[in-house]
């Protein structure tokens, strides 16, 4: 007997990316950054005073807020924080979806939104991305009376960019929010973030864990009209974003030249990195983001297995469409070199 309620026992939960300590892997399964935040988070951490410590942080993360606001051109009171975009994803769910209302989400996508969705006991409506990971004209027809419909863009775990015309009628027509999930963005051409001022029920959020080197911060920011901001803030825990990560996260955010020039260098290394897959016999979906979706020649569940052996960590999901794909981080230009060397030697085996 479980003690739990109904819908988490029969749940398996979210299984994120390994972060193993058995030995030092080459790291390529997470999306994390291979290069280190900006100096001005170390200046900032060393100038902390931890006896402030003792007390709460302020509640609304203001000051990431206002560098927010100055950074992307948004009043405060469009922006809301989150201990991670994801904690921003199961506000979204508190405050949008009833239990026993539906979820609608694209597939394949990120795989924590099917589980959002059991963990508030509602229903799941997957909106199928198309051949090429498009959304179908007709999605907000397809998410019909979902009062919540999250799409990431850049898509995760393909890596492309949805087409933005679509996304735009979609707004338009979806009588519920529409949350654009932007957390690879940085490495993309273009942004959805003007379609938060254009529409009242659009959301987008991003986070610092990947462009901005701070995933073991846990910092993330959603953008909306300050009605949607409103609803969200009644939903959060008092004091989601601690001082320590207030203090850090801002100085992150106010030197956003640093992170661009990051993001700059791993789009090249990316690009380089699908050159040599594809002369592998890979086939790869376009990139628009910090990872790469590769279909190898051979079968992509065992490679993955090999790759771990040889001590290179790629994502493998065992999931509908995406079974045959490897995805795999952009990590430094020398990680990628030699991992793309282990490859084809896996490949000639
Ligand atoms: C599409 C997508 N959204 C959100 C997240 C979560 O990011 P965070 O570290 O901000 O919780 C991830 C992390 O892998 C992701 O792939």
């Amino acid at each position: 007997m479980s003690y739990a309620r109904e819908c988490i026992g029969r749940i398996a939960g979210y299984v994120p990316g390994e972060q193993p300590q058995d030995r030092k892997y080459v790291k390529l399964n997470t999306n994390e950054n291979p290069y280190p935040p900006s100096p001005a988070v170390g200046a900032a951490l060393r100038e902390f005073d931890w006896t402030r410590l003792r007390l709460y942080p302020e509640p609304s993360a203001l000051m990431v807020r206002k560098a927010v606001g100055d950074v992307y051109g948004f009043e405060p009171d469009w922006v809301i924080c989150g201990n991670g975009s994801d904690d921003l994803l199961t506000i979204a769910m508190r405050t949008f979806v009833d239990q026993g209302a539906v979820l609608a989400y694209s597939e394949p996508s990120y795989s924590l939104y099917p589980v959002l969705a059991d963990l508030q006991g509602a229903g799941h409506r997957a909106v199928a991305l198309d051949d090429s990971f498009q959304l179908p004209e007709n999605a907000a027809e397809l998410a019909g009376d979902a009062p919540l419909f999250i799409v990431a863009n850049p898509n995760a775990p393909t890596g492309n960019l949805l087409d933005k015309a679509t996304l735009r009628k979609i707004a338009s027509e979806f009588k519920g929010v529409l949350w654009i999930d932007e957390a690879y963005v940085d490495f993309a051409d273009e942004s959805c973030l003007e379609l938060c001022k254009e529409f009242k029920n659009v959301v987008v959020s991003r986070t610092l864990s990947k462009s901005f080197s701070l995933a073991g911060l846990r910092l993330g920011y959603a953008v909306a009209s300050p009605e949607l901001i409103f609803e969200m803030n009644k939903v959060k825990d008092s004091y989601n974003i601690d001082m320590l990560t207030q203090v850090l996260g801002t100085a992150a955010l106010r030197d956003v030249a640093y992170m661009e020039e990051n993001a700059k260098r791993i789009r090249a290394t990316r690009e380089a990195t699908i050159s040599s897959l594809k002369r592998l016999g890979c086939e790869i979906e376009p990139s628009a983001s910090n990872f790469i979706f590769a279909r190898p020649p051979k079968a992509a569940e065992d490679l993955f297995h090999r790759l771990k052996a040889r001590g290179y960590l790629v994502r493998y999901f065992k999931l509908p469409r995406v079974s045959d794909y490897l995805r795999i981080t952009v990590g430094t230009s020398e990680d990628m070199e030699s991992f793309v060397g282990v490859f084809g030697e896996l490949l000639d085996e």
